[in-house]
C-alpha cells in the first residue's frame, strides 16, 4: 500500500457502508467517516507492530472489513448480521484516531500521550465515539448495546490494549479474527520479497517472528 492511494481505500470503505441495510447504522457510519476523515487518512494503525505508515489506520480498517465480509460469505447458514459486521469492521479501531500523532516519515513523534485513548484504551474510546453519534438517533437501547459491543469487545482479550468485555456475538468473533489475520500478516509485506528461504526474520515490534518455507516447489506457478 502506497501513501498516495490511501484516498482510494477511503472510497472503498464508503462503498462498504452502502451495503448496510439499517438506515441509522448506515448514516451514523457515514457521518463518523466524514468527521474523522483527516485522522483516518493520516494516522498509523499502531506505533510499529502493524500498518505503521501514514493512513495505515484506514488501510487496516479497510482490510479488516474486507476480510470480515469474506468470512461471513464462507458461513452463509449462520445468519450472521452483515450490518453489524460491516459497521463494526469499519469502526472497530475508530478509537485509535485519538491515540497517535499523525504519521511523519522518519519521526518517532507518534504517540500522543495526552489524548484520551492513551488513558482509556482504544476500545473504550471507540465505544465513547460511536455511542455519542448514536445518541442522535431513536434506537432501541438493547440493540444499541449490541452495536457498541462490536467495538468494545473486538480485541477478544483482556489486556492493557484489550477488550472491555469478551465477545458474545458471532459478528464480533468474525471481526476479531479478521482483525487478527490482518495485523499478523501485514507486517511481512515490506520484507517478504527480500527474505531468504529458511531465514527467521523479525519486523519492528510485530507480534512474532516469521520463517520462510524451505519447500523448493511452493512458489512455482499453480
Ligand atoms: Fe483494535
Ligand atoms: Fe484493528
Amino acid at each position: 500500500m502506497k501513501d498516495n492511494n490511501i484516498e482510494t481505500y477511503y472510497d472503498k470503505c464508503i462503498e462498504f457502508m452502502e451495503q448496510i441495510k439499517n438506515p441509522i447504522l448506515k448514516e451514523c457510519c457515514q457521518i463518523i467517516y466524514k468527521d474523522f476523515k483527516e485522522k483516518l487518512i493520516n494516522k498509523p494503525a499502531t506505533t510499529g507492530s502493524h500498518h505503521f505508515f501514514k493512513g495505515g489506520l484506514l488501510y487496516h480498517i479497510y482490510c479488516v472489513t474486507r476480510n470480515a465480509i469474506a468470512i461471513c460469505n464462507l458461513y452463509p447458514d449462520l445468519e450472521i448480521d452483515l450490518d453489524l459486521v460491516i459497521f463494526g469492521g469499519l469502526l472497530h479501531d475508530i478509537g485509535k484516531t485519538n491515540d497517535f500523532y499523525d504519521f511523519i516519515e522518519n519521526s518517532d513523534n507518534v504517540k500522543n500521550k495526552g489524548n484520551s485513548a492513551v488513558l482509556l484504551g482504544h476500545s473504550y474510546e471507540g465505544v465513547h465515539i460511536v455511542e455519542n453519534y448514536l445518541s442522535n438517533y431513536n434506537i432501541d437501547d438493547q440493540f444499541k448495546n449490541q452495536v457498541i459491543h462490536t467495538i468494545g469487545s473486538h480485541m477478544n482479550e483482556y489486556s492493557e490494549w484489550g477488550a472491555l468485555v469478551m465477545p458474545k456475538m458471532l459478528e464480533v468473533i468474525v471481526i476479531n479474527f479478521a482483525d487478527n489475520i490482518d495485523s499478523h500478516i501485514e507486517p511481512a509485506h515490506p520484507i517478504i520479497k527480500q527474505a531468504n528461504k529458511g531465514e527467521v526474520y523479525k519486523i519492528n515490534n510485530a507480534p512474532r517472528e516469521y520463517y520462510k518455507s524451505l519447500n523448493p516447489f511452493y512458489n512455482l506457478q499453480r
